[in-house]
C-alpha cells in the first residue's frame, strides 16, 4: 500500500491499524459438544489455541440451551456469556480460571470455569550430531568449507530457516559440532512436518556454493544413529545434467536424544507471580504538561505516548500478577512541600503503599502527579533500577520475577552508574523494559538494551541480556498523532521476556513447583434439571 504522502506500509502494518480503529474482529473458534439434561455441564472437547505471552488474546465464551437441531444460534436460547484473555487463563493459579457468565442484564447467569495445559512436545529441545561423507569439492584451491541449512515447513508448504552449523574447514568429511534445538522450532511439534536441510561450501564474499540438499523429518531423526538416517546429499541441477550422477556425498546423524524443559509456563501453572513496576520520566525535557507540545499533554480526548505505553504494555502484564496491584513510580521530580528533587517517589505519593489498583489506578495516579509535582531533571535511571533490584535481591526463589518497564524521553544522564545498576540487576530475577518517547536519540538506550554488544561495566560484563528498549515513535504515524499499533508495541517489548525469565530460573536451577492437581468439578454429581 501506498499512501497519498508517498510513505510505504506493509500489508501486515495497514492491516493493524485498521484492527486497531475497529477494535476487534471475531472469530468463531468452535463448539462444545452439547450436554444433554444439566445445569452443570463438563465438556470434553478442548481447543489448541496458539499462546504468545507477548499478545493480548482475548476470548470470548457464549452458552446456549439447545432446543433444536438447527445450527443457527439464534434459534437457541442464550444463556450468558464470559470475556476474558487467553493470558488470565494461563496467568491463573494452575492454569484454572473461575468467572462469572454474564450478558443478561439484571439476571446471574453462573459461572465457568476454564482449564489450559501446555501441550507436551513444546517443551522439547533435541540435541543431534552430524557428520558428512565424501562431498564434493567446491573449491578450485583446497578442498570444501562444508556447513549445513537446516529449514522446517510451514503449513502453507514454505520453509523457515531454524538452524545453521558451524563451518568446518578444508574438508570434504566434516564432523559438525552437537548442537541443540527446540522442537518447537524444528518442527513447531509436528513430527511428521518436513524438514529440509542443505549442505553448502562457505565462501568468504558470502556466496556460499549449494553443494546439495535432503529432507528429513523428526519422526526419522528421533530413530537415532541407525542405516535411516545416513542421507545423500542430491545436487538436482547436477543431477539433471549428469548420467552418472549419484550423489554429491551423504550426511550421516551421529547421535540424537530429546530432553524435555521448563517452560515459561511451567513456572507461572507452579505459581510464580511477575511483579510489574512502572517508573515514569518526569524531566523538563518532557515540555510543561499543560502545552500540547508536552509528552506529558494531559488531552481530555486523547491518551499521551506515556498513557498510550503503560496501557499497552500492562494490560498484557497484569495477567500474571494475581492481586493486580502494581507500585508505580516517578523520577527527575521536585516533590512538595518541599520542593527536594526525588528519582524514585511513588505516584500515588505513599512511600508507604506505592501500590495502584490496575492499571487504571496507574493511570490516575500519574495525572494525580503530574498536577502536584514540577518537572525538573536530571534523567536518572539508576535509583528506579537499584530500586526495583532490592526487591528483587530479596526473592531469588523463582516465587516472583520482576518486570520494570520504564518510560522516559530518553536524554539519561547518569549512563555509567545505570550500566553498573543493570550489570548487578542481571544477576536477580529482573527484566527490563525501556520505552523511549519523543524525538530525542535514543542512542544511550539502544546501548542499554545490549542486543548486539552486551552491556558491561568497569569491566563487568552481564551475565544474561535483560533490556529490551524501543522508540514509541516507531508505532506512530507521520503525524506523530496516531498510534498505529499498541498490540505491536507490546509484542515487540514483550517478546523477550519469556526467555529472560527462563534464563534466570535455569541458570539458578530453580524448577517450578509442582502444579495443584487438575481441577474436577465438586463431588461430580450433576443436578439434573430440566431447562
Ligand atoms: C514488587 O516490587 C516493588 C518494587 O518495585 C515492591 O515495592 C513491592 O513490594 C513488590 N511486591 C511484592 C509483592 O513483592
Amino acid at each position: 500500500y501506498t499512501t497519498e504522502c508517498g510513505k510505504h506500509f506493509s500489508c501486515s502494518t495497514f492491516l493493524d491499524q485498521v484492527l486497531y480503529k475497529i477494535s476487534a474482529i471475531i472469530f468463531c473458534f468452535g463448539r462444545t459438544e452439547v450436554i444433554d439434561n444439566t445445569l452443570n455441564p463438563d465438556f470434553v472437547r478442548k481447543y489448541i489455541l496458539d499462546y504468545f505471552f507477548e499478545e493480548k488474546q482475548n476470548l470470548r465464551f457464549d452458552f446456549y440451551d439447545v432446543d433444536s437441531k438447527s445450527p443457527d444460534l439464534s434459534k437457541h436460547d442464550f444463556l450468558g456469556q464470559m470475556f476474558c484473555t487467553l493470558g488470565e487463563i494461563v496467568g491463573s493459579p494452575a492454569s484454572r480460571l473461575e468467572k462469572p457468565l454474564g450478558g443478561i442484564p439484571g439476571k446471574k447467569c453462573g459461572t465457568i470455569i476454564l482449564t489450559a495445559e501446555e501441550l507436551s512436545n513444546c517443551r522439547d529441545s533435541a540435541t543431534m550430531q552430524f557428520c558428512a561423507n565424501k562431498l564434493d569439492k567446491k573449491d578450485f584451491f583446497g578442498k570444501s568449507d562444508p556447513f549445513m541449512v537446516f529449514y522446517r515447513s510451514n503449513e502453507d508448504g514454505t520453509f523457515t530457516i531454524c538452524h545453521k552449523t558451524e563451518v568446518v574447514k578444508n574438508t570434504l568429511n566434516p564432523v559438525w559440532q552437537p548442537f541443540t534445538i527446540p522442537v518447537r522450532a524444528l518442527c513447531n511439534g509436528d513430527y511428521d512436518r518436513t524438514i529440509k536441510v542443505e549442505v553448502y561450501d562457505w565462501d568468504r564474499d558470502g556466496s556460499h556454493d549449494f553443494i546439495g540438499d535432503f529432507t528429513t523429518s523428526y519422526r526419522e531423526l528421533a530413530r537415532g544413529q541407525s542405516q535411516f538416517n545416513v542421507y545423500e546429499v542430491i545436487n538436482t541441477k547436477k543431477k539433471m545434467k549428469k548420467k552418472k550422477y549419484v550423489n554429491s556425498g551423504t550426511v550421516t546423524l551421529l547421535s540424537f536424544s530429546v530432553e524435555s524443559e521448563f517452560t515459561f509456563l511451567d513456572y507461572i501453572k507452579g505459581g510464580t507471580q511477575i511483579n510489574f513496576t512502572v517508573a515514569i520520566d518526569f524531566t523538563a525535557s518532557n515540555g510543561n504538561p499543560s502545552q500540547s507540545t508536552s509528552l506529558h499533554y494531559m488531552n481530555p480526548y486523547q491518551l499521551n505516548a506515556y498513557a498510550m505505553a503503560l496501557k499497552a504494555v500492562g494490560e498484557i502484564i497484569q495477567d500474571y500478577d494475581s492481586d493486580k496491584m502494581f507500585p508505580a513510580l516517578g523520577f527527575g521530580a521536585k516533590l512538595p512541600p518541599d520542593g527536594r528533587v526525588s528519582h524514585e517517589f511513588p505516584l500515588n505519593g505513599n512511600i508507604e503503599n506505592p501500590y495502584c489498583n490496575g492499571i487504571e489506578g496507574i493511570l490516575e495516579a500519574y495525572h494525580q502527579s503530574l498536577k502536584t509535582v514540577q518537572l525538573y531533571g536530571p534523567t536518572n535511571f539508576a535509583p528506579i533500577v537499584n530500586h526495583v533490584a532490592r526487591y528483587a535481591a530479596a526473592v531469588q526463589d523463582g516465587s516472583q520475577y520482576f518486570v520494570l518497564l520504564i518510560i522516559t524521553d530518553g536524554v539519561i544522564s547518569d549512563m555509567a552508574q545505570t550500566k553498573e545498576a543493570i550489570v548487578n540487576a542481571a544477576k536477580l530475577p529482573m527484566s527490563i523494559i525501556i520505552v523511549g518517547v519523543g524525538q530525542a536519540e535514543f542512542d544511550a538506550m539502544v546501548e542499554l538494551d545490549g542486543d548486539d554488544i552486551r552491556i558491561s561495566s568497569r569491566g563487568k560484563l552481564a551475565e544474561r541480556d535483560i533490556v529490551q528498549f524501543v522508540p514509541f515513535r516507531d508505532y506512530m504515524d507521520r503525524t506523530g498523532n496516531h498510534v498505529l499499533s499498541m498490540a505491536r508495541l507490546a509484542k515487540d517489548v514483550l517478546a523477550e521476556i519469556p526467555d529472560q525469565f527462563i534464563s534466570y530460573m535455569k541458570s539458578r536451577g530453580i524448577k517450578p513447583n509442582p502444579a495443584p492437581p487438575p481441577y474436577t468439578p465438586p463431588g461430580h454429581t450433576h443436578h439434573h434439571t430440566q431447562i
